[in-house]
């Protein structure tokens, strides 16, 4: 599938059939999350433009590279938080976003509830972190956002998309690549995932 990545190393497909497990309590659903989304972040980071940045190490002169944008990590509220703490481990110098969305349970429309993003996205390579992608309409809506603060480089890390949410983020966004460990089968009725791993966010809260 053109512009989606599905991570299949082992570790990845390992944890994420342990977030699926319905025994899974919230408290180890968090941990393997958090422990999921460090592993999926090197894959979807892979592709990050670097330039040269020589180094002088105590013996001699190195090559070296640096990154060349800056790094922003937007989490979709709530479920987002359990990837957020582990990806910001690996990049800490990346500055932190957040948004809130919350899908209207009949209309499926997703709603905004908070905003807080860095300004000036032109230049930095966004990550926009959601567990999941289901209908499409929170990542698009918060895509729609990024890209009216002139985000250019944004990059969906979901761990489980549906058919429906990919072909809707693709045919807004269709150069914005789309990371995840598993393409599912279809949604339900009530726009749940299938297979799928449940509400994330009330797996990762208790609630
Ligand atoms: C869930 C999930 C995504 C969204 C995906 O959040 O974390 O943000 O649904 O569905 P969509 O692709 O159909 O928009 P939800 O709105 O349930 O909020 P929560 O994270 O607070 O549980
Ligand atoms: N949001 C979830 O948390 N799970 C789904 O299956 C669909 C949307």
């Amino acid at each position: 599938m053109k512009g989606v990545t599905v991570i299949t190393h082992p570790l990845v497909q390992h944890n994420l059939t342990r977030l699926r497990d319905k025994r899974t309590g919230p408290q180890e659903f968090r941990r393997v999350l958090s422990e999921v989304a460090a592993l999926m972040v090197y894959e979807a980071t892979r592709s990050f433009a670097v330039e040269p940045a020589p180094v002088r190490t105590p013996l001699e002169l190195a090559r070296g590279s640096r990154l060349k944008r800056d790094v922003v990590l937007v989490a979709v509220l709530r479920a987002g938080l359990g990837m957020l703490d582990s990806i910001l481990q690996l990049i800490p110098h990346a500055r932190v976003g957040f948004i809130g969305l919350k899908r209207e349970e009949t209309t499926l429309r997703a709603m905004f509830y908070h905003k807080s993003l860095p300004p000036d996205l032109s230049q930095s390579e966004v990550i926009l972190i959601d567990p999941m992608l289901a209908t499409g309409g929170s990542a698009v809506a918060a895509m729609d956002l990024l890209a009216e603060l002139d985000a250019k480089r944004v990059r969906l890390v979901n761990l489980v998309a549906a058919p429906e949410g990919i072909r809707r983020v693709q045919s807004r966004y269709p150069n914005f690549p789309i990371f995840t460990a598993a393409v599912d089968r279809k949604l339900n009725d009530k726009g749940y995932i299938l297979p799928g791993l449940g509400d994330a966010g009330d797996r990762l809260f208790g609630v």
